[in-house]
């Protein structure tokens, strides 16, 4: 069979499929989250299947650079899941070659308790001390209020979600890591597509990385670099592809990096720790595979068996390159698409406010939303549990803020960190904060039908 009957076969295929059928309150699901792929995602991945590459080939080149141009970043690595994404971007600091400006075990990272473990686990991996701070209400994201506070002669690296795709005070960040010479890593996860603007009023500063002679982490920035995507305000930002995500590959996720030495780690580290950076099937990029001597290893020995970086294998395969290049594609429609859906929800459920905490977009922000957290209030005098159990019975999908509280997971049990102010809002979310769905897939039937049902609990009525 040709490539081009096989198309048309899968053509054929999306073509005579049946309509998806009627949503039926109470009956159909309505998922916290999931994706939204066809034809051209189906047609991609068989191309990139004929093509009989398998490991990251022309797909993965094309994504790669597309991913960047969008996000404005000089460089996009893929790798297999965002948590990979995470470990490749905390290890690179990590890394020997950074010399002085190189984290060491027992060196304190800024971080949250209130998000996803795989945001946190790479310090501890890397031998590093996670120290943790409170949250905000409303944009369940890291209170700036507290980071003064949570400074030692240890301190390095802030590391940090945009929670659920609200971006996090990246003025106050920012300023904070240029002021202290701190690394900052930006876990967008969760966040592909949100823009954040540093108001007229603060300096804006971009990330450098040092070398021994200038150990200044950050430069005042001019004007022109006032608004961006997230993932543009860190040395590193990671992305997740996975079905709930913004865009998805099945699995994967990327590292988004600007600053060349960094970018020549995390790519080392993500494949195998080598030292060679030849893509796949290529040889002697360098120009002298044979002319290098590192390390303790004889003079030309193959620089494609040489190893700089405590390594891994992390790369994508390029039928999941060419799903994520089909994908986006749509990611404009996508992410304005959650925009209205959040403002839909929030408007269903603006007369609530005295039962539960509706999400509240970052000052200065325009979020990409990957769902909608609410928080039970006290006044409400009711169990989150039964609501949970409530809104399943209606089929009604929905999600915690992830580990809630991390400190409190079974596995920290043990673990070197330090808790630099209170927890109480982190505390809160773990007892009274959960999710429900706003992804492209949701009909308005479907949201009306899941504010309906949450206001019944609520006894807010109708
Ligand atoms: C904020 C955040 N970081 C990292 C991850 C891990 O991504 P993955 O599931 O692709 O490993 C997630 C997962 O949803 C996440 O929400």
């Amino acid at each position: 069979m040709s490539r081009d009957a096989i198309q048309e076969a899968v053509h054929a295929h999306f073509v005579n499929r049946t309509e998806t059928p009627a949503f039926i309150p109470g009956e159909t699901p309505i998922p916290p989250s999931g994706k939204v792929i066809g034809e051209a995602e189906t047609q991609a991945m068989v191309a990139a299947a004929l093509d009989g590459w398998l490991t990251t080939g022309r797909f993965n080149t094309e994504f790669e650079t597309r991913l960047a141009s969008f996000v404005g970043t000089r460089r996009a690595l893929t790798v297999n899941s965002g948590s990979s994404a995470n470990l490749v971007a905390v290890s690179s600091l990590f890394s020997p070659q950074l010399g002085a400006a190189a984290l060491r075990p027992g060196d304190e990272v800024i971080t949250v308790a209130a998000g996803f473990p795989t945001t946190v686990n790479p310090i501890l991996q890397n031998g590093g001390v996670p120290v943790f701070i409170d949250i905000q209400p409303h944009t369940y994201n890291i209170d700036p209020a507290h980071l003064d506070g949570a400074l030692s002669d240890r301190t390095r690296a802030v590391v940090i979600a945009h929670t659920l795709g609200n971006p996090f005070d990246l003025s106050a960040i920012t300023a904070f890591c240029a002021r202290q010479n701190l690394w900052l890593i930006e876990d967008c996860c969760d966040a592909l597509g949100a823009r954040y603007r540093i108001p007229d009023t603060h300096d804006v500063w971009w990330p450098r990385t040092p070398d021994a002679a200038d150990p200044s982490l950050w430069c005042r920035a001019g004007d022109d670099a006032r608004e961006r995507h997230v993932g543009c305000f860190g040395h590193l930002a990671t992305l997740s592809f996975y079905p709930a995500h913004h865009i998805t590959m099945g699995e994967g996720g990327a590292v988004l990096v600007s600053d060349p030495q960094l970018a020549k780690i995390a790519e080392s580290i993500r494949d195998w720790g080598r030292d060679c950076w030849c893509a796949p099937g290529c040889d002697n990029t360098c120009k002298k595979r044979f002319g290098w001597q590192l390390g303790d290893l004889p003079q030309g020995y193959d620089h494609k068996y040489t190893y700089s970086n405590l390594g891994y294998n992390l790369k994508i395969t390029d039928m999941q390159a060419a799903c994520g290049l089909a994908q986006l594609n749509r990611l404009e429609g996508f992410v304005s698409t959650r925009r209205a859906n959040f403002d839909y929800l929030t408007q269903r459920l603006a007369d609530c406010t005295g039962l539960l905490d509706l999400p509240q977009p970052t000052l200065h922000a325009q979020p990409s939303w990957f769902g909608f957290p609410v928080t039970l209030r006290a006044e409400a005098g009711l169990n989150r549990v039964d609501m949970l159990q409530w809104l399943d019975q209606h089929k009604i999908g929905t999600r915690l803020l992830f580990a809630g509280n991390l400190v409190r997971q079974p596995y920290f049990d043990g673990r070197a960190f330090r808790v630099a102010s209170t927890l109480t809002q982190t505390d809160r979310v773990m007892n009274d904060t959960f999710w429900i769905g706003l992804w492209p897939g949701l009909t308005a039937p479907m949201l009306d039908y899941a504010t309906e049902q949450l206001r019944t609990f609520l006894g807010a009525g109708w």
